[in-house]
């Protein structure tokens, strides 16, 4: 079996950190989620792995490389313009040959792994698997209606009316009948190839597609909270060691994970949290589910439920960072210039809340 990983896209939903980067790139609990993405289709016994990619491409091949970190062989296929997800199996059509394969947007993050998943497809002459989660707000996603015999009925693409809470999880599994479908379909109103389409394809021709209900997490992270919560969610998971410098005045909590290089002066840390390579945290306080990036400065503040990616500096900020997305590179201080005033630089499509 092959892996289709997803990256193109826009990720227009997370402006502004996607003006300077891949969404797929950003770290959760310090690490890509593409790299999740990756080691969950390699640790599943894949090794051959095509790559969507599409503007942000040049990122990701710097990032990713040809995949000799993981042990596998990464194929870049460029899809020009992000037209669906169908669009993108299309497009990669010579890199799968004639080969089942597993297709994961490459900006889900599911618990565990799926290599139950990938055995079960294997041993089943089933055309296409599809994973499905209960959830409370449907008419945001590929939604499914399963006959009572648990057979797929049809599936709808983000439904005004819901006719079950079963969404569409991002991990599909496909033989090479599902470039009939994705040949035999039109766009939809939004102008993209829709998958669920495609599978729906697949279901009106009599092909068999397995529904799986998964009953772990997931979370697809196309906006803020989503990537908050997969923060939370990765943090709770993480395995917990203290491998940078903690001097005798800070207190840190049993679930934290200090990184190499790292160093907490005088500062409290509660778990689950991360503090990053070569990050310095000086006399402050992190608060639970807060994932502190690579080469960070937090110094006289206070950051509780939050990401801070690689390369900023938080200081001597009076009121306590909550539920914040901050990107790399940025500064946040108190500014001892008069006149007394809020001075901000802030990119577009940028959120801030002040008090
Ligand atoms: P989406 O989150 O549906 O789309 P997007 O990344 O363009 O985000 P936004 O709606 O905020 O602009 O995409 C899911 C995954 O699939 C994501 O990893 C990007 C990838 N993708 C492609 O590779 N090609 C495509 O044509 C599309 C639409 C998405």
């Amino acid at each position: 079996m092959k892996g289709l990983i997803l990256s193109g896209g826009t990720g227009s939903r997370l402006y502004p950190l996607t003006y300077s980067n891949a969404k797929q790139l950003i770290p959760v609990a310090n690490k890509p989620i593409l790299f999740r993405v990756i080691e969950s289709i390699r640790d599943a016994g894949i090794t051959e792995i095509g790559i969507v990619v599409g503007s942000t491409g040049k990122k990701i091949k710097e990032a990713v490389g040809r995949g000799g970190q993981w042990g596998v062989n990464i194929t870049y296929i460029q899809q020009d313009q992000p037209l669906g997800l169908a669009h993108a199996v299309k497009v990669s059509r010579e890199f799968l040959g004639d080969d089942r394969f597993v297709m994961f947007l490459g900006d889900n993050v599911i618990e565990g792994g799926i290599s139950s998943l990938i055995t079960e497809f294997a041993h089943n002459d089933w055309h296409s698997q599809i994973v499905l989660t209960r959830i409370d707000n449907p008419q945001q996603y590929g939604v499914a209606e399963l006959g009572d015999d648990g057979r797929i009925i049809r599936l709808i693409e983000k439904p005004k009316n819901p006719p079950s809470d079963l969404a569409l999880v991002g991990i599909y599994m496909f033989d090479k009948h599902i470039f009939e479908a994705v040949d035999g379909i039109r766009p939809s109103a939004r102008g993209e190839l829709e998958i669920t389409d495609a599978i729906q394809w697949l279901v009106d021709h009599d092909y068999t597609v397995h529904p799986f209900i998964n009953r772990g997490w997931w979370i697809d992270t196309g906006k803020q909270e989503d990537m908050l919560e997969a923060n939370d969610l990765v943090l709770e998971e993480i395995d917990y060691t203290v491998e940078g410098y903690v001097d005798r005045d800070s207190k840190v909590g049993r679930r934290v994970c200090v990184q190499r290089g790292a160093e907490v002066i005088n500062s409290i840390v509660r778990g689950p949290s991360i503090i990053g390579e070569n990050a310095r945290i000086i006399n402050s306080y992190i608060g639970p589910f807060t994932s502190i990036g690579h080469d960070v400065l937090i110094e006289n503040s206070e950051i509780e439920h939050s990401m801070v990616l690689e390369e900023s500096n938080i200081r001597n900020i009076g009121a306590r960072i909550q539920d914040s997305l901050i990107g790399r590179k940025v500064v946040i201080e108190r500014s001892p210039i008069k006149p007394k005033a809020l001075k901000l630089t802030v990119a577009d499509h940028s959120q801030v809340g002040i008090l």
